[in-house]
């Protein structure tokens, strides 16, 4: 029986063809965050399940219905990495970096894994790059990375993002915001979803968060964290607000943006983008003063945000994608080598062999093609230069190197082709040599 297998539902491959794309997007964040001073991180794929539980929260929808876990029969349980912010945290209180110096800051690049219905640019394993500082409470901290996230985006040519942000308050303000909610919301409980009327007496903060329309349309009736917040967050809040301005990057306060994570503190900002949709961010993030601490680490304030590049791509301009890919393919070659000859055949391998060894990318025919089939290959493969093998270069010993662009063509001694491509390929830009 033939079985037609497919990559699992959620999944994609991304075939050489693509693959420039996503390295752009990689190199672009890896250049922006590491000229800010953030180091990059690889922690592993899957922690103990315990680790999202304790940070990204019980009660949100990542721990309650999407994430990945296996129990294995020694009675451990693991998880593919939802997010990356509480590996992150655990490995900056694991390595004891407080010690060291209290402040640090960190990127990632990699894969996260959520069990969620698969829409445009939503998919279960997807690719993220993200940013986390640790060890300080300064608002210019939650501008900085706001000013990165928007780096990233203007540097590989996203245009109608949309920045917005919000304060969600500390506990101390949480607390009292809460007892509001509450007596606002009771009257009115039965209306909401099945999900909210268990959040209703476990974490009524959460209700905010839901996405359900019956819901929606109560919340916006909700009063608002941001009027409600304590003297130091309604100052945090305010110097936040004053740095975006000085950087010139504009915003919208969103005081219905509470973020779907259970650890935010403060600061919470979204990247949003017209063309996605209901699930319509591009980049999350926000201020978690507590996550260290409740993770058994030292009381340090921290922040980031995580770009997701599904997301950002499905957003992306057909034109903004194509220069992307375009920028980050390394299509080209610089020499394929071409039989001209049978006897020629050990001899094309060689070449290749040693051209490679000597930086330069080299290809040549595996399939027994004829001669203008191989020339065709050159072409498409977009080689700058056709070493060509023959009978009559085999009793002279030379190969004759022909430049595809302009068709001239010359005789060079074998065991100089090297040297010669290096002078020649000197002034190419891109260039391996
Ligand atoms: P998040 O909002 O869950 O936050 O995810 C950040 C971004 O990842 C989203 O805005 C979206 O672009 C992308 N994303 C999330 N889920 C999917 C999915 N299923 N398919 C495709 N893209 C997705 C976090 O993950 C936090 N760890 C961000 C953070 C870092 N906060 C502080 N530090």
């Amino acid at each position: 029986m033939a079985v037609n297998y497919r990559a699992p539902r959620g999944t994609r491959d991304i075939l050489p063809e693509e693959v420039g794309l996503w390295r752009h997007l990689e190199e672009t964040a890896r250049a922006i965050f590491t000229r800010a001073g953030y180091g990059e991180t690889r922690t592993p794929i899957f922690e103990d399940t315990e680790l999202f539980l304790r940070s990204t929260g019980e009660d949100t929808d990542i721990v309650e219905k999407e994430m990945y876990t296996l129990e294995r029969a020694d009675g451990a349980s693991i998880t593919l990495r939802p997010e990356g912010t509480p590996s992150i945290a655990r490995a900056y209180i694991e390595h004891d970096l407080a010690k060291q110096a209290p402040f640090r800051k960190f990127f990632y690049v990699g894969p996260m894994f959520r069990y969620e219905r698969p829409q445009a640019g939503r998919s279960r394993q997807f690719h993220q790059a993200g940013v986390e500082a640790f060890g300080s409470d300064s608002p210019l901290l939650d501008v900085e990375t706001i000013d990165l996230a928007a780096q990233f985006f203007d540097a590989i040519g996203l245009t109608g993002y949309e920045v917005r942000i919000n304060s969600i308050g500390c506990a101390g303000c949480r607390g009292d915001f809460r007892q509001l909610l509450r007596s606002r919301l009771e009257s009115r409980r039965s209306q909401l979803c099945e999900n909210c009327q268990r959040r209703f007496e476990r974490n009524v903060f959460r209700i905010l968060d839901c996405k359900e329309e019956g819901c929606r349309g109560i919340i916006v009736t909700l009063p608002v964290v941001a009027d409600h917040l304590c003297p130091a967050c309604a100052e945090h809040w305010r110097e936040v607000q004053a740095g975006l301005k000085a950087l010139g990057r504009p915003y919208v306060h969103d005081p219905h943006l509470v973020r779907g994570l259970d650890y935010y503190t403060r600061t919470v900002y979204e990247f949003v983008h017209g063309g996605l949709g209901a699930r319509n961010a591009v980049c999350g993030g926000g201020r978690y003063d507590n996550l260290v601490g409740e993770l058994g680490g030292a009381q340090v304030g921290g922040i980031g945000f995580a770009v997701g590049f599904e997301p950002t791509i499905a957003a992306l301009s057909g034109e903004a994608r194509e220069q992307a890919t375009r920028t980050g393919s390394r299509a080209g070659l610089d020499v394929y080598v071409v039989r001209a000859s049978d006897e020629a055949r050990l001899l094309t391998l060689q070449l290749a062999h040693e051209l490679r060894q000597a930086g330069f990318a080299s290809d040549l025919d595996f399939e027994g093609r004829s001669l203008k089939a191989q020339m065709r290959s050159a072409n498409r493969l977009q080689a700058r230069f056709a070493l060509i093998l023959g009978e009559e270069e085999l009793a002279r010993g030379t190969v004759t190197v022909r430049e595809m662009a302009t068709a001239s063509q010359e005789s060079v001694p074998r065991g100089e082709v090297s040297e010669w491509l290096r002078r020649r390929t000197a002034a190419r830009p891109g260039s391996t040599s």
